[in-house]
């Protein structure tokens, strides 16, 4: 653990050498690793195209550094310790030993049925061991992973494997989730008429109901597993080819296929979950995330197996069997190290402290948040009740195309100040802009956060389309990699992040685009156009407020917002059924499309949208409305038609 800062002079002294001599600094920390041949040149960069490699020619297997490396003296120490949904499910451990062997084992499986290196293999699976042995084994035969969050719909699984064109599917029968079952078995089946290149789906049976296999195509986890040794030689790879596609949402449509490579991304989050986590070798890091979003990705699988910790997985949600399943398990297992996202401590919160009373929570040392602003009322709950005003909050900033946190407290080192994820780490240079580009300096100023130098895991490209992220990321600003949030640095220089600039919302720290949101709403058949924004929500952070115009049709039915009050209460209670079945209508198929997490919350039926005379939405305005602060909506005058704003106002939800 030579890389650990201890202290805040250590940090500032670390900080000044990595941006000084980044080269260096992370050649350095790039020596921990075992690899099959050592780099010839640290970096090579422009953002330009962009171009970023690290640590060129170097080759390796991620998988020798997260499991082989560390055999040697800790091959009976757990790995993961797994929580099942069910509270009296025993817990499953595997040891580094077991997991090695299970993926070995795997890898037999992928390369039995087809899998080479370089081809992509998506995982749909539950929160489960065995979706990390699945994760590591692709890594091991050197295929390219895309994990797709098993709360996602057969429609969005079909366009991430089309898109991808991945070979091989693996899956469950099914997933437990609260008191909750999802057939994912047939959610796949329903993807897989719409997609052309699995060739074959590797299914694990968890909850036992009747699926369909289809011969030839679909195969049992357990019965290939038998077939199989623990033994295999990972495949060499290069420094720079691609790890794993990971999808995202953007302002556009369609989700784009986030490239991270090999080796920057094991030398980033290794030393990102050292330090920000202060690991220790006795520590049970519990990181609360899916394994289907980067926080998972990094900080549940490769930044603790890199540096040997143990790693909770939990298969279930935080309510159930109740609210206080979190503190339960974290007595349980002797949690020390705990990282959620506000929306799970805001909703335990509201449920109130009876369910947190009963634990000790004593084990805690240092407490994470991730995915969102984390609000004043939220973190001094947090300080209090959970961390007993003695464990560091770590607010870790980052994103799905950073690979790992890019500013955040070292945890117990960096003073912390509530909602601010204070500063950067080692290696990462932080710049605000204004709209014009130009670099806002000095302190207690706000803009567009950007960096200006690349580190060692951000993102190489966006699968299949390299000028998408050229434009999405590179071009807004020049030489610049931009973040797509504002942000403001205080007379300390602590950064806070205020949130996303672009149309892309957080709901519940999911990332969301608000034309992805449209496109699905606008599937309804009577539905003519639609508009979202975000808006503040108690409990999610933001909720998503649609407004949508429906066809001649539907307004004939009485499907319109205006005040029912006709004076005929049985003609406008149907009217109101009428409108309530109609946006139900709006949710399902948004769940069938995106996923239920993408439902809107309010839905406000209007006759129009404020647009510009070039026919642009005027969001700011909608945004304005959906906030409720519509004492200043600004300049409508360049509206086409300023009176549709009084109308949305009127009828505001
Ligand atoms: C966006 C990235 C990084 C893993 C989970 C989300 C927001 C993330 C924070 C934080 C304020 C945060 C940003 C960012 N965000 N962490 N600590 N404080 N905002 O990954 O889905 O790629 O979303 O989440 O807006 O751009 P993601």
């Amino acid at each position: 653990m030579q890389h650990k800062i201890t202290s805040f002079e250590q940090y500032q002294e670390t900080y000044k050498k990595s941006v000084e001599h980044p080269e260096q600094f992370w050649d350095e920390i790039a020596h921990t690793f075992s690899w099959k041949k050592k780099w010839d040149t640290t970096l090579d960069w422009n953002f330009k195209e962009p171009s970023v490699k690290w640590f060129i020619n170097g080759k390796l297997n991620i998988t020798e550094n997260c499991l082989d490396r560390h055999l040697e003296k800790n091959a009976q120490k757990p790995a993961i310790i797994w929580e099942s949904n069910d509270i009296n499910e025993p817990n499953r451990i595997l040891t580094y030993q077991e997991l090695h062997d299970e993926v070995c084992r795997f890898s037999n499986v992928l390369q039995n049925n087809g899998i080479e290196k370089g081809d992509r293999v998506c995982i749909y699976m539950p929160m489960i061991p065995e979706l990390t042995i699945a994760v590591l084994a692709c890594a091991r035969v050197g295929a390219i992973h895309s994990v797709v969050f098993a709360g996602f719909s057969s429609k969005s699984l079909s366009d991430r494997i089309n898109d991808a064109t991945c070979k091989l599917l693996v899956t469950a029968d099914g997933l437990y989730r609260g008191n909750k079952t999802v057939a994912l078995k047939e959610i796949c089946d329903e993807a897989l008429q719409t997609t052309s290149s699995i060739e074959k789906v590797i299914v694990y049976k968890r909850t036992n109901e009747a699926i369909n296999m289809q011969i030839g195509r679909d195969v049992w986890w357990h019965s290939e597993m038998q077939k199989a040794t623990p033994h295999f030689d990972a495949v060499e790879v290069d420094s720079e080819d691609a790890l794993f596609i990971l999808y995202t949402s953007g302002s556009t449509g369609k989700p784009k296929g986030v490239v991270h490579t090999t080796a920057g991304y094991m030398v980033f989050t290794y030393y990102t979950f050292l330090n920000v986590f202060q690991y220790e070798s006795d520590d049970v890091f519990w990181c609360t995330a899916d394994v289907g979003w980067i926080t998972g990705h990094s900080y549940i699988i490769y930044g603790p197996l890199l540096n040997g910790a143990t790693s909770v997985m939990f298969e279930g949600i935080p309510t159930f069997p109740d609210a206080g399943r979190f503190w339960a398990v974290i007595d349980k297992l002797s949690v020390s190290k705990f990282y959620t996202a506000p929306t799970a401590i805001r909703s335990l919160m509201a449920s109130g402290l009876e369910f947190v009373y009963p634990y000790k929570l004593d084990t805690l040392k240092v407490i994470g948040s991730v995915g969102e602003p984390i609000n004043e009322e939220a973190w001094y709950w947090y300080h209090e009740h959970i961390g007993k005003q003695k464990c560091p909050i770590v607010d870790t900033w980052w994103q799905t195309e950073t690979g790992g946190i890019l500013i955040s407290p070292i945890a117990g080192v960096t003073p912390t100040k509530p909602t601010f994820a204070t500063l950067p780490l080692p290696g990462v240079q932080p710049i605000l802009v204004d709209s014009g580009g130009y670099e806002v300096s000095g302190n207690n100023v706000e803009g567009f956060l950007c960096m200006k130098f690349p580190w060692p895991s951000i993102l190489r490209t966006t699968y299949g389309d390299h000028e998408r992220c050229r434009l999405t990321y590179f071009s807004t600003y020049e030489n610049l990699y931009f973040t797509g949030d504002g942000c403001r640095r205080d007379e300390d220089g602590y950064y806070r992040i205020i949130g996303r600039v672009d149309d892309v919302m957080n709901i519940s720290g999911h990332r969301l685009g608000t034309a992805e949101v449209e496109n699905a709403i606008n599937e309804h058949p009577n539905v003519v156009e639609s508009a979202v924004v975000a808006y503040p929500h108690d409990i999610k952070g933001q909720g998503i407020y649609a407004f949508v115009i429906v066809d001649k049709q539907s307004i004939e039915k009485g499907i319109v917002d205006t005040d029912p009050d006709t004076g005929d209460a049985e003609a406008d209670s149907l009217r109101l059924l009428n409108i309530t079945a109609f946006k139900n209508e709006i949710r399902d198929i948004v769940s069938k499309i995106i996923s239920p997490i993408a439902k809107p919350d309010k839905i406000q039926i209007v006759s129009g949208l404020p647009k510009t005379r070039s026919g642009k939405i005027m969001r700011r305005i909608l945004r304005k409305v959906a906030e409720n602060d519509i004492s200043n909506l600004g300049d409508t005058t360049t509206l086409l038609d300023p009176s549709i704003v009084d109308e949305i106002v009127k009828n505001a939800q």
